[in-house]
């Protein structure tokens, strides 16, 4: 018998056109898999997930997605040339870490694997005058696409976007075949993986593999714009560059409206070319009010919407010492370490309103930040955080370094690539106020210092954030801040430091880059019943090993008064609170890892919290008014 998997694709299409034998050959039902542990969201996904126009900063109104039921099945290396007929043997829901329950594939350590499905293109999108792109926000690791059996473009890299042009390859009144082939090497290969680990341990998890943000069809015009850079200062000065595909210098129109709806300021220019447009006294964005303008660009008949909000991040002496600022005033920085992790989903958070209830509750307790770690979010992320008002540290995921004592040089510059990536894709969201390259030494080289080099390049590629070049461990003196981190109590701005080579900087901005972690085991229907991640749970930086939560609160409140002595007393701008959710066996969050019980006391943390703002703002001599949510 003809293994039909192994015949061309095009062969395929014709004998299942001619036996009709390939439709029988059905995939294993999708299926929602009950995960060790679900969240309210878990039951809302359905097989229509995350359906919201995923580039909140790039719209444009024709698009499609192809988010739900695909096929999936596991492949060998040499298997990449040869896309196998569809479907594929077990149906998988789009977008998902095959590793979790929401996929129903809910598997470890497939390293290859395929994944298909079939879409038409709706009339009109591809006419003469037209291209479609295919665009992918995210798949973990690396990515080979092909469109009807043709091999349509390549990717690595797990946490960026990447556009097809596939106009040349789909038919125009039928179904097109999708095939995506993804190699995940995570732990094998040191890549940019973040927390994820094969290896699970206390504070390594679940790991996550394929395509897990949204994947949709747009229709644009032969020349369109790709991208669009846009930074708006607290003095007005709005600095564009809209990156045409394809098409250098051709007249741009860019219009701003203010937040009522009137354009307020417009001008001609040229794509790819930086350009500068004046807004005279805009209203600015800051935590407390975070004000957004619209902006519309046009290049021939392409036209595209986005947004800006209006604020100057710098550093700059106050009353002495050393500050970040915001819109010319000290700011201080407080919130929580936030991973972004998932019981249902792993990587892809189950929904938007998931997503979004985790900042609504770092917002409520009035922090005015969020340290995302070493994960780069969907977009709507981002924007969520611009329309709320939260500043945003984003960290770059880290390498871990398994089978050699440092990065190869080829893995060295692969990771220094996908910062690049990292920055440029991001640098438009006003709320992001900081980029930070190193954690904790992980993936980090120390026979020569690299970061001295990478924050250099950062600073050019972004002049208008500051860069926190290394959090915890290994400081050589670069970047903005002096970053300490240490458990749980804090140590912040202080003269005394646990970090070995430079006990105090005046010179850079003193932040607690970590601290906190105190833990306490919550009810077992809450906790994340995996033995490897239950047997770790006593390595909790304080385990409140109490049946209530009274030396809990206790402490926390504690830790929230050292640091606030620490403000009052040093040169303490900012603190970063271990961490917003339970993670697998880490039972320190504000709230458990299935978001279903806050563990904090909400009434005693407002309260410490709005106490550290006023010693902030005690300290820039503002006559102790407070310092707002940090931005006064
Ligand atoms: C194409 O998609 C339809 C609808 O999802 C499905 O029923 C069909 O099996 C798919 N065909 C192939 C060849 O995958
Ligand atoms: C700004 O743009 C967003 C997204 O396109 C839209 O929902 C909102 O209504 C716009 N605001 C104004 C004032 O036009
Ligand atoms: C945690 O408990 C395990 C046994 O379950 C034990 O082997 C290990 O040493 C303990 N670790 C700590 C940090 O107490």
């Amino acid at each position: 018998m003809i293994n039909i998997t192994q015949l061309a694709p095009f062969m395929q299409v014709l004998l299942c056109t001619l036996l009709l034998a390939c439709g029988a050959d059905a995939a294993a039902p999708y299926q929602l898999l009950k995960p060790p542990l679900d969240t309210p969201w878990t039951d809302q996904v359905g097989t229509n997930p995350w359906p919201q126009y995923p580039r909140p900063q790039l719209r444009r109104d024709v698009w499609k997605s192809l988010n739900g039921i695909w096929s999936f099945q596991e492949a060998q290396e040499g298997d990449v040339t040869d896309p196998p007929a569809l479907p594929l043997g077990q149906e998988v829901l789009i977008p998902s870490c095959i590793e979790s329950g929401i996929s129903g594939i809910q598997k470890m350590g497939v390293t290859h694997m395929w994944f298909g499905t079939n879409f038409t293109v709706p009339a009109g999108w591809a006419d003469d005058d037209r291209r479609v792109m295919l665009n992918f926000e995210a798949v973990d690791y690396e990515t080979k696409v092909y469109v009807n059996g043709a091999e349509v473009g390549t990717n690595r890299g797990g946490y960026h976007r990447f556009s097809l042009d596939i106009t040349p390859n789909i038919v125009r009144d039928g179904a097109n075949q999708l095939h995506v082939f993804v190699f995940d090497p995570t732990d094998d290969q040191s890549i940019p993986q973040g927390k994820q680990t094969k290896r699970l341990s206390h504070i390594f998890y679940t790991p996550c593999t394929g395509i897990w943000q949204t994947v949709w069809l747009e229709s644009v015009s032969q020349d369109f714009i790709k991208s669009l850079d846009v930074a708006a200062d607290m003095n007005g000065i709005v600095t564009v560059v809209a990156h045409s595909w394809n098409n250098e210098n051709s007249p741009v129109q860019i219009s701003i409206a203010s937040p009522q709806g009137d354009v307020v300021a417009s001008q001609q220019h040229l794509s790819d070319q930086p350009f500068t447009i004046n807004v005279p006294s805009p209203m600015l964005w800051s935590p407390d009010s975070p004000t957004l303008y619209n902006i519309t660009v046009t290049m021939g008949s392409d036209e595209v919407r986005s947004y800006t909000g209006f604020r100057t991040i710098s550093t700059g002496v106050v009353n002495g010492i050393q500050r970040p600022q915001l819109n010319g005033e000290f700011v201080f920085m407080f919130g929580p370490l936030d991973q972004g992790y998932w019981p249902d989903g792993i990587y892809t958070p189950p929904t938007l309103d998931a997503m979004v209830y985790d900042l609504e509750l770092i917002k409520r307790l009035g922090m005015n930040m969020v340290r995302k770690h070493i994960k780069i979010e969907p977009d709507l992320f981002y924007e969520a955080c611009d329309r709320m008002g939260l500043l945003v540290m984003q960290d770059m995921p880290s390498m871990r370094v398994f089978h050699h004592s440092r990065p190869t040089d080829g893995e060295q510059s692969e990771f220094e690539r996908q910062l690049d990536i990292m920055v440029n894709e991001h640098k438009s969201y006003p709320s992001i106020v900081t980029w930070v390259i190193y954690n904790e030494g992980w993936g980090q080289i120390t026979d020569y210092y690299p970061e001295f080099a990478l924050t250099d390049r950062v600073r050019q590629l972004d002049p208008s954030r500051l860069i926190n070049s290394v959090t915890g461990w290994h400081d050589h003196g670069a970047g903005d801040y002096h970053d300490n981190h240490h458990y749980a109590e804090p140590q912040c701005g202080t003269p005394w430091s646990s970090l070995p080579n430079t006990p105090y900087d005046s010179k850079r901005i003193g932040l607690q880059g970590e601290f906190g972690g105190i833990g306490h085991r919550p009810a077992d229907e809450n906790l994340w019943p995996v033995p490897e991640a239950v047997r770790t749970i006593n390595e909790t930086y304080e385990l409140h090993n109490t049946a209530g939560l009274e030396s809990y609160h206790y402490r926390a409140h504690v830790l929230l008064q050292l640091l606030r002595d620490q403000v009052d007393q040093y040169a303490c701008s900012g603190a970063v609170y271990t961490q917003t959710t339970d993670v697998e066996g880490e039972v320190n969050g504000l709230v458990t890892y299935d978001r279903r019980v806050v563990r904090v006391d909400e009434e005693q943390w407002k309260s410490d919290i709005r106490g550290l703002y006023d010693a902030a703002g005690a300290r820039a001599g503002d006559g102790g008014g407070g310092g707002g949510e940090g931005s006064r």
